[in-house]
């Protein structure tokens, strides 16, 4: 069943808009014919990106303080933020690491979390927490890209994608958002392929396509491992918002087997436990 004909006075926060998914996930929105704002910590790069279609509210999901002016009269979130799973520049140290320091930081996890300034503990649980904390609190869905192997973490080879504590970090982020109350849908993706398609400009965005290839495999309890296209990460994003069926869900996303002509998202929502 689906819930609503995309009303126009829904407005959907995408934050991590400017990532692999979070671009895939705003091209499918407008494509949809909702309201997008975009949450970003670089507005000139959001600018360029989705050429003037998008409302952009700068914040960093890391400073509560610049969250309310974000999630001010939104009716959906979608949150696609993330980091690398190991250390990277992306997780922004205080001082770029020499090369002896990078081999201290892969011997001691613990140590290199703490000085981070972007390391999964900060975005993916403390971040996600804050962003859940700023939703309004008649939000009508909270949805949240999770990852695989959140309750296989012992196990190969999510022990070793888990080594600097990004299962851990998406585990906490989850369980903030199913403790706030609100409606949410949490996937689990595999391992993403397609994109990140950063270089290209929302025309090529909203052509993007899976190839074709594979179907769309939904399940719970953690159990399937495999690739996960971006696209159809951002697909099962935005499908969410339509199917009363996904809420108060989580579920893994693996792309297998033969792809239909269409994806019948109602059905995989409702096979769901
Ligand atoms: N890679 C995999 O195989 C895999 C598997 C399973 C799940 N996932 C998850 O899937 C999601 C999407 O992955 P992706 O590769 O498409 O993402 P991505 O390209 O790494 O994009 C991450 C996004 O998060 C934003 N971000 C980072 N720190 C932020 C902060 N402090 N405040 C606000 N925004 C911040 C980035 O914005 P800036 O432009 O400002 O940096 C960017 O838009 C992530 O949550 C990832 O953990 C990945």
């Amino acid at each position: 069943m689906t819930s609503f004909e995309t009303p126009v006075e829904n407005l959907v926060l995408v934050a991590g808009a400017t990532g692999g998914v979070g671009q895939l996930v705003v091209g499918k929105l407008l494509e949809k014919g909702f309201r997008v704002r975009v949450l970003t910590r670089n507005a000139k790069k959001a600018e360029e990106m989705f050429n003037q279609r998008v409302e952009i509210a700068v914040g960093d999901i890391r400073k509560p303080a610049t969250l309310p002016a974000a999630t001010q009269n939104v009716t959906h979130i979608i949150c696609c933020t993330g980091t690398t799973a190991f250390p990277s520049t992306r997780w922004e140290f205080d001082q770029p690491p020499n090369l002896i320091e990078w081999g201290v930081t892969f011997l001691n996890p613990q140590s290199s979390q703490a000085k981070a300034k972007n390391s999964p503990a900060k975005i993916d649980a403390q971040g996600v927490t804050n962003l859940v904390a700023a939703a309004p609190g008649n939000l009508q869905r909270f949805v949240f890209v999770s990852s695989c192997g959140i309750l296989r973490k012992n196990q190969f080879p999510f022990s070793i994608l888990n080594a600097f504590g990004v299962l851990d970090a998406k585990e906490k982020g989850e369980e903030s958002i199913i403790n706030s109350g609100l409606p949410y849908s949490i996937i689990r993706p595999g391992r993403l392929i397609d994109g990140p398609y950063t270089s290209y400009d929302l025309n090529t965005l909203l052509k993007a396509k899976t190839g074709g290839k594979y179907g769309v495999v939904l399940g719970t309890g953690d159990k399937l491992s495999g690739d996960a296209s971006r696209i159809d990460v951002a697909n099962v994003c935005v499908e969410c918002l339509f199917h009363l069926t996904s809420s108060r869900k989580i579920f893994e996303l693996v792309n297998q087997g033969q792809r239909p002509p269409v994806i019948n998202w109602e059905s995989l929502f409702c096979q769901l436990e």
